[in-house]
């Protein structure tokens, strides 16, 4: 896995490069974590669905809202704005409640407390509204979201399912969304250049999703795991 730093004396293009291949090398290693959706229990898929459900539903937007207030540069705040104006305006959540029910997945109590851990880690990440790392978190966020719905989607249909609006909208419609993140990234990272702050903590809120993603996919929070 690449592990590229913060400081570089590379141009600002080749550095948001490196740091979007590092971004695609978590995201291929935690779809490769993923079990075979065949080997999956009823119970499994719906564990699944109901746990991505239970982070999505209310924080995508809340947490695109602290990239904005959070964001410096006109040209990040426009790419948001955009991002924001397309959740709100289509109800993405209304979207993603149709896909749900039709799933029969509603979470539970216990899919919302299996993720609370480490969901409430980055809650507190993006409460502390830091530009460049919270671009990065959310362009990590669309760019694993978009290539998790052919996944979602075979989850959904094995559940008898056929509602597959809300996976064809984020498989297919997000990977502009995606590249426009990270020019927005690449915008913050050039209002702020070199900082320390960014230096130390670029990756922060990468490596907390990746945590609250992974208890998606077990059930289990990394949190309790290390306890
Ligand atoms: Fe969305």
């Amino acid at each position: 896995m690449h592990s590229p730093t913060f400081v570089s004396i590379a141009p600002k293009g080749t550095q948001t490069d490196s740091i979007k291949a590092y971004l695609e090398d978590v995201t291929d290693t935690l779809l490769a974590s993923l079990p075979a959706i065949g080997t999956l229990s009823a119970d499994e898929r719906r564990g699944i669905i109901a746990r991505y459900t239970a982070v999505l539903e209310g924080n995508f937007i809340y947490w695109m809202t602290g990239a904005y207030l959070a964001a410096r540069s006109e040209a990040a705040r426009s790419i948001i704005t955009d991002n924001l104006l397309e959740e709100v305006r289509d109800s993405h959540p209304a979207m993603l409640r149709r896909f749900v029910v039709a799933a029969d997945a509603l979470p539970t109590d216990t899919d919302a407390i299996a993720v609370a851990p480490d969901l409430n880690e980055v809650r507190l990440f993006i409460g502390r509204l830091s530009p460049v790392p919270i671009l990065a978190t959310m362009a990590f966020f669309e760019s694993w979201i978009q290539r998790f719905m052919p996944y979602l989607e075979d989850l959904a249909q094995r559940q008898g399912s056929s509602e597959n609006e809300y996976t064809q909208v984020h498989g297919v419609c997000d990977i502009a969304h995606s590249e426009g993140l990270f020019h927005a990234l690449q915008a913050e990272m050039a209002l702020a250049g070199n900082s320390h702050e960014s230096e130390k903590s670029l990756y922060e809120g990468v490596h907390l999703l990746r945590a609250l993603i992974e208890s998606i996919f077990t059930g289990r929070s990394s949190m309790a795991l290390a306890a």
